[in-house]
């Protein structure tokens, strides 16, 4: 009788301490997170990150087209990775920097580059190859469609699938869209034609300009020891 109540004792402690040291103690640690702010003249703004709602819907077609399968959005400290040395960051990223996102795509697999800051200007790819040398230190939003709708068109040796069916072959009316792709040779339409990004294309693409966890946080060492953060 004793013997079998220690056993379910043991059994029980055991589920509660790691009950508490897995679940509870990091609820209470990284739980209650908020935004950093800075103070002025008693006037507390919150500075970063800051929630946007309006990349809700690219976020979406970031999930439904399985982008996190082969892109993380997670820079790794110098100790446990390249991360910062490939031009993904300029510091680690720390769980702040996800406190408004549903569901972070921290990702697994890494078959493309990270992609956590890829909206931020410092954000430069290692240099891969001899075609890195045309691509802009910052992709702007013209340049993620076109590298959406045929990644060789931009980078030569892209292992990344097209999403063209993101984007529609329409028959020029009149004026050309502004935000026709500037396609050239085999992947250019036929005369009179045009490729446009549909909806979640641009969606995708601001959602895309919108990542940029490189604003300095108090808990990243060295990240900047200047900002007056709380
Ligand atoms: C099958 C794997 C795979 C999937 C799925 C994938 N990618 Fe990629 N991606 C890559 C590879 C490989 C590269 C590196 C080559 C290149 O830059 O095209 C890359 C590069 C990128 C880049 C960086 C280009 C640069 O150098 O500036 C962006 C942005 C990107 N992908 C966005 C996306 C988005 C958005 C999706 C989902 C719609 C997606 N990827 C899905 C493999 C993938």
């Amino acid at each position: 009788m004793n013997r079998s109540f220690n056993l379910f004792a043991g059994i029980i402690g055991s589920f509660a301490l790691s009950c508490y040291a897995l679940v509870l103690l990091p609820k209470q640690q990284l739980g209650g997170l908020q935004p950093q702010t800075v103070e002025d003249e008693g006037k507390i703004t919150e500075i970063y990150p800051i929630n946007n709602v309006a990349v809700e819907k690219g976020r979406a077609v970031y999930a439904s087209e399985g982008c996190f399968y082969c892109h993380t959005q997670q820079v790794r400290d110098e100790q446990n990775g390249t991360d910062l040395e490939r031009g993904w960051g300029v510091r680690r990223t720390v769980a702040r920097d996800y406190i408004f996102d549903t569901t972070p795509f921290l990702g697994s697999n890494r078959v493309g580059p990270d992609l956590a800051n890829v909206g931020s200007t410092k954000w430069r790819n290692e240099p891969v190859d001899e075609n890195s040398k045309y691509k802009p230190a910052k992709r702007d939003a013209a340049w993620q469609l076109l590298h959406l709708y045929a990644p060789r068109t931009v980078i030569k040796s892209s292992n990344m699938p097209p999403y063209r069916y993101l984007f529609e072959n329409k028959k020029i009316s009149g004026q050309r869209s502004v935000d026709a792709l500037a396609l050239t040779g085999s992947d250019a339409p036929e005369p009179g034609y045009e490729v446009v990004p549909k909806p979640a294309a641009k969606a995708l693409v601001a959602y895309l300009l919108s990542l940029d966890k490189s604003h300095p946080l108090k808990e990243v060492k060295g990240s900047a020891p200047e900002v007056a953060a709380k």
